[in-house]
C-alpha cells in the first residue's frame, strides 16, 4: 500500500545505492568486516523504488531480503563494490553511498588457510581501499551524490568537512550513536545551505523522508 500512495518524485530516474559492510579476505576462511546491517541502504533502495526510480543496489554481505522491484548486485570487497558501481553508473541520476566500506584491505591475502604455529603470530599488512563515493563524485558528469557519515563526535562539523573533501552536494549524518544494526535512526542532512534534522523514526520512514529531500534537491 505504501508503494501505491508514495508520490512518484523519482519517476524515470536511475538510482544506484551501496549498502551493507564490505568483507576483505585475510585467507580463504577469514576476513575483516564491520557491524553494518545494510538496513538503511536497503530501506533507501525500497523507498527510491516506491518513488518510481529504477534502482540498482550494490550490496556487501547482509542477511536482508532483496527489496521488491530492485536490482541487487552482491559483492564482498570494496574493489568489487567499486567495479559494480562503475558498471552501472552511466546515465545514473542519483548515487547514494550508504555502505560501510572497509578503509583498508589486507595487502596480500593468503591463498591457503593460515595455520596456527606455536610461538609465532601472523602479521598483516594493509593497503588503502579506493574511496567509492569520491571516485564517482570526481567523474566528468557525476550523478547527484549523497554520502553518509557515522561520527562519534562533532557530527555536523565532521560531516560538513567530509562533504567538502569528497566534493558532494549532500551528506547525511547518523545522529544515533547506535545506528549500526538498529531498526531506528535519527539523521542530520548537511548541504551547502546548512543542516536539517530528521527526528528519530524507523529506517523505513527516514528513508522515505530522505528520498523526498533528495528529489527536492534534484529540482
Ligand atoms: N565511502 C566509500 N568508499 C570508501 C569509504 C567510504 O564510498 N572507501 C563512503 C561511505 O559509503 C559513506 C562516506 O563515504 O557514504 C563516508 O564514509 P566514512 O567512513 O564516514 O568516511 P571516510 O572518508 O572513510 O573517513 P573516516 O572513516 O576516516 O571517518
Ligand atoms: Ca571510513
Amino acid at each position: 500500500l505504501t508503494a501505491f500512495f508514495t508520490p512518484k518524485h523519482l519517476a524515470g530516474k536511475r538510482v544506484v545505492i551501496t549498502a551493507g559492510p564490505t568483507f576483505e579476505p585475510i585467507d580463504p576462511v577469514r576476513g575483516i568486516t564491520n557491524l553494518s546491517s545494510g538496513k538503511m541502504g536497503y530501506a533507501l533502495a525500497q523507498a527510491a523504488q516506491q518513488a518510481g526510480a529504477n534502482v540498482v543496489l550494490v550490496s556487501g554481505p547482509t542477511a536482508l531480503a532483496e527489496p521488491y522491484g530492485v536490482q541487487r548486485m552482491d559483492v564482498q570487497t570494496a574493489q568489487q563494490m567499486l567495479a559494480a558501481v562503475q558498471a552501472h553508473i552511466a546515465d545514473t541520476d542519483v548515487f547514494i553511498a550508504v555502505a560501510a566500506v572497509a578503509d583498508w584491505r589486507v595487502a596480500e591475502p593468503s591463498a591457503q588457510k593460515i595455520k596456527k604455529q606455536a610461538g609465532s603470530l601472523p602479521s598483516l599488512a594493509f593497503v588503502e581501499n579506493p574511496d567509492i563515493l569520491a571516485t564517482i563524485a570526481a567523474l566528468p558528469n557525476p550523478p547527484y551524490c549523497v554520502g553518509f557519515a557515522a561520527e562519534s563526535e562533532n557530527l555536523a562539523e565532521y560531516a560538513q568537512a567530509k562533504r567538502a573533501k569528497k566534493n558532494i552536494p549532500l551528506i547525511v549524518g547518523n545522529v544515533a550513536q547506535t545506528a549500526l544494526g538498529a531498526d531506528d535512526n535519527e539523521l542530520l542532512l548537511c548541504d551547502a545551505a546548512g543542516t536539517q534534522r530528521l527526528p528519530r523514526a524507523s529506517k523505513q520512514v527516514l528513508a522515505q523522508q530522505l528520498i523526498e529531500a533528495i528529489s527536492q534537491r534534484l529540482g
